[in-house]
């Protein structure tokens, strides 16, 4: 993406701009930031991916000042008549499901893809909402439909109401509010408080989030991955303990295994790449309820196009898809990298593919990874 061009969707700055003075700092209200925008997923089709099992749901309503929490799956059944009051339906990871969804999240592509997480879309009622609270990660709230009204503030305390199955702030205290129409944006940092109110009903929000490694959380994650990593014969290091003195306390752990077991997880992380291999291996490994149907074989790898559900990064020395990663360098690297840029390769990319390249490309499209398209 040219990150110096002037963008109406964060009205008139560049990506450069909006990732300088906003990103993480402060919002940003773009009014018309999509001009006409119509929601691609009608209402219907929002609900039957509510019902759907491996789809994550939640319905959230509110009575006489009482907010009740249910997962999904979300049969029909189970939403409330659209002339109630006070209830919303969110569902998570929309992108994964529908092409046109999928695409208007790719808008987004100035903040890295390691970063961007799912786009939810909420359903509410007249007056239906989530209440107030803050989130821990960013968010570019895009009305789709209807309205709704926003109270946003910078405060201090976000302590929240223990008396309730979802996170609301025990006390709110807006300093701005906005009403958002169809087309209308709101982006807001991390911990910024906010509550969304639907003015009208049949109200459609997009939330386009993003993902936030939590330092202990992608050290475990990290740690187990590089656990796994192969250990050539000459690697191998037994503990020895031959200076071991009779001991009275046998429970006692000796502190020659602490030296041993801090020595074990240093020379583990100096392992030449393996905490960037690691690294990328997390990052691209699909999410849990995402499959994919293996593709049609022998097929002419004339033009390619990535699986929307695919995650495809790179980093100096790799390429990194769907969990898996390459050692790649010169003109396949540069293919590669092409390929998880633009997320598609033309005729004129794949003619100067190596054999080994193509060879790759197309054990992807056999997994359902990459689909060969006709030019
Ligand atoms: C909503 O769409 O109702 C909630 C989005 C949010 O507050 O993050
Ligand atoms: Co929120």
């Amino acid at each position: 993406m040219d990150t110096k061009q002037p963008l109406v969707l964060l009205a008139g700055l560049t990506p450069a701009q909006f990732m300088r003075q906003h990103w993480q700092k402060k919002p940003l209200l773009v009014r018309q930031a999509i001009p006409g925008f119509k929601a691609p997923l009608s209402r219907p089709e929002l609900f039957a991916l509510a019902a759907q099992e491996g789809v994550e749901s939640r319905l959230v309503q509110q009575t006489d000042g009482v907010w009740s929490l249910r997962h999904g799956p979300l049969p029909r059944r189970a939403l409330p008549p659209l002339q109630r009051p006070h209830w919303t339906v969110l569902v998570q990871g929309v992108d994964l499901h529908h092409e046109a969804v999928h695409a208007l999240m790719q808008q987004f592509r100035f903040v890295p893809d390691a970063r961007l997480d799912d786009l939810m879309i909420s359903y509410a009622s007249d007056g239906g909402g989530v209440g107030p609270h803050f989130d821990s990660y960013d968010v570019f709230l895009l009305q789709a439909q209807g309205r709704r009204r926003w109270r946003i503030g910078r405060q201090k305390n976000l302590t929240l109401r223990d008396d309730m199955p979802l996170k609301i702030l025990a006390q709110f205290e807006p300093e701005e509010e906005y009403v958002l129409e169809p087309g209308d944006m709101l982006y807001l940092p991390p911990g910024w408080a906010h509550d969304g109110i639907a003015e009208g009903g049949d109200c459609m929000t997009y939330s386009v989030g993003f993902r936030v490694p939590e330092r202990v959380n992608l050290a475990q994650e990290l740690l187990v991955r590089l656990a796994d990593e192969d250990e050539g014969e000459q690697d191998q290091l037994l503990y020895q303990d031959p200076k071991q003195p009779a001991v009275s306390h046998a429970a006692e752990i000796p502190t020659t295994l602490h030296d041993f077991a801090r020595k074990a997880l240093d020379w583990a992380l100096q392992q030449p790449q393996a905490l960037e291999r690691a690294l990328g291996e997390y990052l691209t490994e699909p999410k849990a309820n995402v499959w994919f149907e293996p593709g049609p074989e022998g097929v002419m790898l004339e033009q390619v196009v990535l699986d929307r559900r695919t995650r495809m990064m790179y980093d100096a020395e790799h390429i990194f898809i769907n969990g898996e990663s390459y050692r790649a360098a010169g003109e396949d690297a540069q293919l590669m990298r092409q390929l998880a840029n633009d997320r598609a390769l033309d005729g004129r990319a794949l003619a100067h593919a190596s054999d080994d390249a193509l060879e790759l490309l197309s054990s992807w499209c056999d997994a359902g990874w990459l689909h060969a398209q006709k030019p």
